[in-house]
């Protein structure tokens, strides 16, 4: 197949161009920088052995979108591109609407208008809100609690519809649990500009001493120990996925299919300490501080779903999260160069 991964600048999207290749399909990406940078293509083209094409272009933008989608000749699209900061979508709403809905449906009407029919959609659990209680399964009904989150609920309304109206789509909506850890050659993983807003990076910044010490939010959940508990999956497990999806797309009857992606087992904050301790091989400091509002106490996955239907299931621990994560770190203190 000759696959486009939008968005595969990004921390999720370039762990899966490596996995996509892997798997013998052909790739090109298409991202505007925003919240990326071109220096990972190099690392890319190193690690896969393969060239890889660059489209620097805003998928709001139609017209380049439609050339992007008329000249490439695809058979399937992966679509990560989109902005995913929970607080900032809270600070700029119209931002978060504006790009990405308006990418989604500049990107789908330019497959509709040449025949690119197949699409793998990122979305999250974050669609599952805070009215039902884990394991989540795919047949709960959806909600927000932010904009970012109504993004994901509304986008995947419109690919519904989008194969309602032409049944001949096959669509995969793929809800993560949360993504951590980097590729195993410490080469590329999450490189977050300004203050990590997520517990991962977060605690890696700490350990390379960029950061003083984590701030914990909360101990006093229902839970083993006190602190959130969430459904961490290791990024290669997620890429894994998305070609798991792919494939399936290609022999599956109905139009749309809902997947969970996470390992169905969650993990607490001071547990993800403990395991980053251990990878780094020393202690590394926190400070437990109030709750963060919006946060819930417990996320995690029913992944049966996936695991029958795609055949594919998470298979990395959470101490190679952490390995992982720590190497690309060690590795690369300040991220990527020019980032
Ligand atoms: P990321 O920010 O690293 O990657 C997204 C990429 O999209 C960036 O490289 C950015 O430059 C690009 N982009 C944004 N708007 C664009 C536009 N209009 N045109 C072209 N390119 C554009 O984020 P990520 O963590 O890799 O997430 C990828 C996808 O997965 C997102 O849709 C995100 O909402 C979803 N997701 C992420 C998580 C997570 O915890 N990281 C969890 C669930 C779902
Ligand atoms: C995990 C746990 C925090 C930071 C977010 C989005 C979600 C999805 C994945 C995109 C929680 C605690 C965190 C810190 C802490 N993204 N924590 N100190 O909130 O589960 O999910 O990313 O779709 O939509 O909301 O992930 O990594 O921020 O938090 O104690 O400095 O770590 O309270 O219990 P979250 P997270």
């Amino acid at each position: 197949m000759r696959v486009l991964i939008t968005g595969g600048a990004g921390y999720i999207g370039s762990h899966t161009v490596l996995h996509v290749l892997g798997a013998g399909h052909d790739v090109e990406v298409v991202d505007d920088l925003r919240n990326s940078t071109a220096s990972i293509m190099p690392r890319l083209e190193d690690l896969s052995g393969r060239s890889i094409p660059l489209h620097v272009l805003d998928l709001c933008d139609r017209d380049a979108t439609d050339r992007l989608i008329t000249e490439g000749n695809f058979d399937a699209v992966i679509h990560f591109a989109g902005l995913k900061a929970v607080g900032e979508s809270v600070a700029q709403p119209l931002d978060y609407y504006d790009n990405n809905l308006n990418s989604t449906i500049s990107l789908l009407r330019a497959m509709g208008r040449h025949g690119v029919r197949h699409l793998v959609f990122s979305s999250s659990a974050t669609v599952y809100g805070d009215t039902a209680l884990p394991p989540f399964q795919e047949k709960l009904p959806t909600s927000a609690t932010n904009p970012y989150g109504w993004t994901k609920v509304m986008i995947e309304q419109i690919l519904r519809d989008v194969a309602v109206a032409d049944p001949s789509w096959r669509i995969a909506l793929l809800r993560y649990f949360n993504p951590v850890g980097a590729h195993e050659s410490g080469q590329i993983g999450e490189d977050p500009q300004g203050t990590p807003n997520n517990l991962m990076p977060y605690l890696a910044q700490v350990a390379v001493g960029r950061r003083e010490r984590l701030a914990v939010y909360g101990n006093d959940y229902p839970t083993v120990d006190g602190t959130g508990m969430r459904d961490y999956i290791h990024v290669m497990d997620l890429a894994a996925g998305h070609v798991a999806a792919l494939q399936a797309l290609g022999r599956l009857e109905e139009s749309v299919h809902t997947w969970n992606l996470g390992t169905g087992k969650p993990t607490s904050v001071l547990q993800m300490v403990a395991a980053f301790s251990r990878a780094v091989g020393r202690d590394l400091p926190y400070e437990v501080v109030a709750r963060r509002p919006g946060d819930i106490a417990e996320s995690y996955a029913d992944p049966h779903l996936a695991n029958v239907e795609l055949n594919w299931r998470a298979r990395r621990s959470v101490d190679e999260m952490c390995a992982d994560t720590w190497r690309w770190q060690s590795l690369n203190p300040d991220g990527y160069p020019d980032a």
